[in-house]
């Protein structure tokens, strides 16, 4: 049955290739070969997506009427390969077009009536059975009742594509695909079903096959909205059933991440018609497991693209990228897009470290071997050599008589794969994987395929102190399986990017956090040293992409009980429900040094769908409010008309600061003089009860006095605004310096409802 799948997706991929290119813009660029590196050493050729502007009064009656004008702004239409020079012409994501340019010729053509601007393109990287429960989703009560499990909307996943033959994607028990639904599998519409509702693949200016090759696209889509999957487990571990968040939403995959000589990642011009492609099929969510800290907004595909898509109420949900613990690296930080941190979840796949001594330190792997017998044995710590190589465990174990042995390897340099084969070559019985400081207490449920255990950084710092205190040292590792229940949890996962964000002005990003540790999901191969030929595969993988999928999943539940909200809206409600605490009753703790989190590191906090489903009063915000925000932000007419698809003229729009965007979470600036005092307000709706009145809690920052008026607000119907305004100014007599941050709450609070906002504030 199996291989019978596996043959029929061959069999269309490549009859596509020469039948279906129908819908192509610049179908003549599949017959030719990809671009001529040498040419484009030898001229200076680069993509670069350009922006222009439409003559006033101009209506293009047919879309080749549009492309004709974009191409009219390029020297010619082919290269002296033969290659086109236009890549893509888009239509919804932004006014312009990709092509390949040497600078000289985009300086050419700044000269030319309604250019707008042009850069190189950028590129970006990537950055389960028992999430679901934890979330409060089952099928008898939480949330997946009333939203009939995300039923009738589509999510978009903007990833490296998928194994459609995965059972996590076969339609048992799905609905077709909604009316308004106008997208394809464009390689072959048999592989499409009733979950898997569409499939593109754009690179280099082709649609291409959108075959994972990966596995992040697989597993993303999975934790979305894979079906449910009955007896899903890593080599035995985690066992139970799988789903995704929204079990009954359908899929629709848009493959702009493709493998670059063994590394996956995308540009601009793919991305952005991916997300164009995602647009016009109508689309309810788009999830973007990718990005780059580096790019402004108006440079930046995945932020152009998600503004386009919010102003049609398509929640673009992106992940804030691995950079963490370090400060102000952070991805996808444009405040339209709503931004996801990783958390850990309580699940362990338990591999305790038993030393010689009796002490027990707690690690993880996903490879348990019943064969490996749990007695003492020698330790070997490589990193006695000195260099950084040997202390990763990269480095030849000839002379270090590793036979029967653990070896001790500190998590750097290269993958527990790599380390593993190289001590197992050497003949070695086992590692220890330790973390570095900056991994801190988040651990990795791996498949190294030689016994192993990853211990936290607090628990390596204890393996050595042990190992340098005995001239004997020995441990062995016991696999004890999957244990639930870790304390405390969730936290926030170490690599997980943190704010402030040095591009949006201040505004507190991530927007929360969600499982992001060690995620169960689909995934295109088998696993683990002896394969056993099974179609229902399954890995685990950490990073803010995992978590960012979970939110997309609850996005399309929420979508179906609130139809009519807005992007923000579903933002806000996300938001002010989001948990602060853990399972052990104290504030979220990150796990980089296992302090209470800043807000710049779970934004509002963990993710609450039940909560988020009623959340009382939302924080709205119009397409408008952020030109005024990117105006404020001293953003350049051009700059601000590439992102929003229109001619602004910032002198002629009312200029916000950021803190006065109406968002859900609260950033002010305060002068460090102690008569500094700044204010901002905020608008409420009222989507709970008609009447219902609130009343003013605040947590003061330290030092900071924030007074808000009104301090109660009194609602008597539906839908209805009230504003409020919040006042900061210094209280007691401590001298603050510049750039130092403190933080603090704000509370709606009515019977019912409890709508938080957290507060920074930055002195000047
Ligand atoms: C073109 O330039 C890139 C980067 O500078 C280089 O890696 C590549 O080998 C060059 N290609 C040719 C054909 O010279
Ligand atoms: C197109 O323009 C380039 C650069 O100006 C030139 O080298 C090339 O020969 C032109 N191609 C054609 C077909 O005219
Ligand atoms: C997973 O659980 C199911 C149901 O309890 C059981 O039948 C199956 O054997 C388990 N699989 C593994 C690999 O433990
Ligand atoms: C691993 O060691 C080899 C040989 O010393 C070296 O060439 C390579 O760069 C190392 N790998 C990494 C990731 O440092
Ligand atoms: C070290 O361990 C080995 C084997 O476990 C044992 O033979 C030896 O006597 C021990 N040496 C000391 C000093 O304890
Ligand atoms: C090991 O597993 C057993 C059985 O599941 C459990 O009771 C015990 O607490 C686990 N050990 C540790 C150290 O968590
Ligand atoms: C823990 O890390 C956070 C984020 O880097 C930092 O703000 C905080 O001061 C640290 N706490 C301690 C006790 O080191
Ligand atoms: C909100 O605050 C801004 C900036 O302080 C101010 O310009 C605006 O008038 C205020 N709006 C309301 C409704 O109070």
């Amino acid at each position: 049955m199996e291989t019978h799948q596996k043959s029929l997706v061959i069999h269309f991929l490549a009859a596509f290739l020469f039948v279906s290119s129908s819908h192509l813009l610049l179908a003549q660029s599949q017959l030719l070969p990809i671009i001529n590196d040498q040419v484009a050493n030898a001229t200076q050729m680069h993509t670069y997506i350009v922006h222009v502007e439409k003559p006033k009064g101009t209506k293009f009656l047919h879309f080749r009427d549009r492309v004709n004008w974009y191409t009219s702004f390029l020297p010619n239409n082919t290269l002296d390969s033969g290659e086109p020079r236009m890549l893509y012409a888009y239509r919804r994501v932004i006014s312009g077009f990709a092509a390949r340019l040497t600078p000289e010729e985009v300086e050419a053509m700044e000269a030319m009536d309604g250019f707008l601007l042009a850069h190189p393109e950028n590129e970006y990287v990537l950055k389960t059975t028992y999430t679901p429960k934890m979330l409060g989703l089952n099928q008898w009560g939480g949330l997946w009742y009333p939203s009939t499990l995300g039923q009738g909307r589509v999510i978009g996943m903007i990833d490296s594509g998928i194994d459609p033959t995965h059972p996590s994607f076969q339609d048992d028990g799905m609905p077709p695909p909604p009316n308004y639904w106008s997208g394809n599998c464009y390689w072959g519409p048999p592989l499409c079903n009733n979950k898997l509702v569409g499939a593109a693949a754009f690179k280099y200016g082709r649609t291409t096959n959108p075959q994972d090759d990966d596995g992040h696209g697989t597993h993303v889509a999975g934790t979305a909205a894979g079906n449910f999957v009955n007896d899903a487990h890593v080599l035995g571990n985690a066992n139970g059933t799988a789903s995704g968040m929204a079990p009954r939403a359908h899929l629709a995959i848009y493959k702009v991440l493709h493998d670059f000589q063994g590394k996956t990642s995308g540009f601009d011009s793919d991305i952005l018609k991916g997300i164009d492609q995602a647009i016009r099929d109508d689309v309810d969510i788009l999830s973007m497991s990718l990005g780059s800290s580096r790019v402004p907004d108006y440079q930046n595909g995945v932020a152009k693209a998600s503004f386009a898509a919010m102003t049609r109420g398509i929640v673009p949900c992106a992940a804030a990228a691995n950079d963490g613990p370090f400060k102000s690296i952070m991805a996808n930080d444009a405040p339209w897009i709503l931004t996801v941190g990783a958390s850990t979840v309580s699940r362990r796949i338990q591999a305790i470290v038993r030393l010689g001594n009796g002490m027990e330190l707690l690690g993880e792997s996903a490879y348990q071997p019943e064969s490996f017998e749990s007695k003492q044995l020698p330790l070997v710590y490589p990193c006695d050599l000195r260099t950084a190589d040997a202390c990763g465990c990269n480095v030849s174990m000839a002379n270090l008589d590793v036979q029967d042995k653990i070896v001790l390897c500190w998590k750097t340099i290269i993958d527990v794969h790599q380390k593993a084969s190289i001590i197992r070559n050497a003949g070695g019985a086992a590692m220890i994987v330790m973390n570095v400081w900056d991994q801190g207490e988040t651990t990795g449920a791996e498949t190294p395929g030689l016994p192993a255990s990853n211990l936290p950084l607090s628990a390596a710092k204890q393996l050595v102190k042990y190992f340098r205190s005995t001239a004997n040292a020995t441990a062995t590792i016991i696999f004890n399986g999957t244990q639930f229940g870790a304390r405390p949890t969730p936290a926030v996962a170490s690599f997980s990017s943190r704010g402030p964000s040095l591009r949006n002005g201040g505004i507190i990003k991530p927007d929360i956090i969600a499982p992001g540790g060690n995620i169960l999901a689909a995934w295109p191969w088998e696993v683990g040293p002896n394969p056993t030929g099974t179609s229902k595969t399954f890995d685990f993988l950490s990073g803010t992409s995992m978590a960012t999928p979970h939110v997309s999943g609850v996005v399309a539940l929420l979508k179906n009980t609130h139809p009519n909200w807005s992007p923000a809206a579903i933002k806000s409600a996300l938001m002010t429900t989001a948990r602060r605490f853990d399972n052990t009753g104290n504030l979220i703790a990150d796990q980089f040094n296992d302090t209470a989190a800043s807000v710049f590191a779970m934004g509002s906090g963990h993710i609450n769908p039940v909560a988020a489903n009623d959340p009382g009063l939302i924080y709205d915000l119009h397409y408008y409010d952020y030109v005024h925000y990117l105006c404020g932000l001293g953003y350049t007419d051009r700059q601000v008309s590439a992102i929003v698809r229109g001619r602004v003229y910032c002198s002629q729009v009312h200029q916000i600061r950021p803190e006065d965007l109406n968002y859900p979470s609260i950033m002010v600036h305060l002068g460090t003089s102690p008569s500094a005092t700044t204010a901002v307000n905020r608008t409420v709706t009222n989507v709970g009860d008609a009447d219902t009145v609130y009343t003013i809690e605040v947590e003061e920052p330290e030092g900071v006095r924030v007074d808000v008026t009104p301090a109660t607000l009194q609602f008597s119907q539906v839908d209805e605004k009230q504003s409020f305004d919040l006042t900061f100014s210094h209280k007691g007599s401590q001298q603050w310096s510049a750039g130092e941050v403190v933080e603090g709450q704000l509370k709606w609070v009515s019977g019912k409802y409890l709508v938080r906002s957290p507060i920074a504030v930055t002195f000047l």
